[in-house]
């Protein structure tokens, strides 16, 4: 299983090293920021493909395709680009996300950027690695000295949750913020210890699914804005190295 997950994520890496800063086709989807590119499909059909080969009765949920169910008790959920944007405006921070779900629960995940060679991988109690190396949380607990990252979702505007909003408390209390732009690789610098915290509304599966393994496994902690155990298929996530968590949660409640 793990050799095919690196398989499908490394022949799907030479598509996007092949076309990265080339010219190809974008679309735009339900709203015209969320784009789609001729290079999401082609890396989306290989990443298939591998794993038909290998696991024919694995079910697959991907981000361009939609699920294709099938018999066994195990999914592979992927986005063929985390990133889109960046990788049409060839900014290199973006990565092929593949999760693999066993019963209900997240076994495997692995997120690559190609155009980095930073490959983040985890298998559920074994840790959490970047390329060769173990990689844990930071140890920070003070959050005035934390380095912390977010997303917006392509409905900000319309969100009635107000991701703006709860930016700008951060952004108030000069809490330095990143937006990467690619969910999944915000969970892998929050696992890495590059990032002390990330926050986002309305995320997919496809965008976590790896992303939140390799942080579980790196220490750290994961839950929606509740403070409750984060699923994959929440659309609302807060990933920390857990000193900070209850006090970026109280921010995002506004109860601080
Ligand atoms: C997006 C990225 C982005 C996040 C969006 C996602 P895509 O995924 O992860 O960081 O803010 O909500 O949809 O569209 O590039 O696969
Ligand atoms: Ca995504
Ligand atoms: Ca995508």
């Amino acid at each position: 299983m793990k050799k095919t997950l690196f398989l499908a994520a490394e022949e799907a890496g030479k598509i996007l090293l092949e076309n990265f800063n080339k010219d190809f086709i974008i679309e735009s989807k339900d709203t015209i920021s969320n784009l789609v590119t001729e290079i999401d499909k082609k890396s989306e059909s290989k990443i298939i493909d591998i794993i038909k080969n290998n696991f024919p009765d694995d079910s697959i949920l991907s981000e361009e395709i939609g699920s294709i169910d099938a018999a066994s008790n195990c999914k592979w959920i992927i986005d063929p680009i985390d990133g889109t944007i960046n990788y049409a405006h060839g900014i290199p921070l973006s990565c092929i996300s593949i999760g693999i779900e066993k019963n209900g629960e997240i076994i495997m995940g692995l997120v690559y950027n190609p155009m980095s060679g930073e490959k983040f991988f985890a298998e559920k109690g074994k840790g959490a690695y970047l390329n060769e190396n173990k990689i844990s949380v930071t140890k920070e607990n003070n959050l005035r000295k934390a380095l912390l990252v977010t997303g917006f979702p392509y409905d900000s505007s319309r969100n009635p949750n107000k991701p703006v909003d709860v930016f700008g408390r951060f952004v108030m209390l000069d809490i330095p913020i990143r937006r990467l732009g690619s969910a999944a690789l915000d969970l892998c610098w929050t696992a890495c210890g590059r990032f002390d915290g990330f926050w986002e509304y309305n995320l997919n599966p496809w965008d976590t699914a790896a992303g939140y393994l390799i942080l579980k496994e790196a220490g750290g902690l994961v839950t929606d804005f509740q403070g409750k155990e984060y699923s994959v298929y929440n659309k609302e996530i807060l990933a920390t190295n857990g000193l900070l968590h209850e006090d970026i949660l109280k921010i995002i409640q506004n109860k601080e």
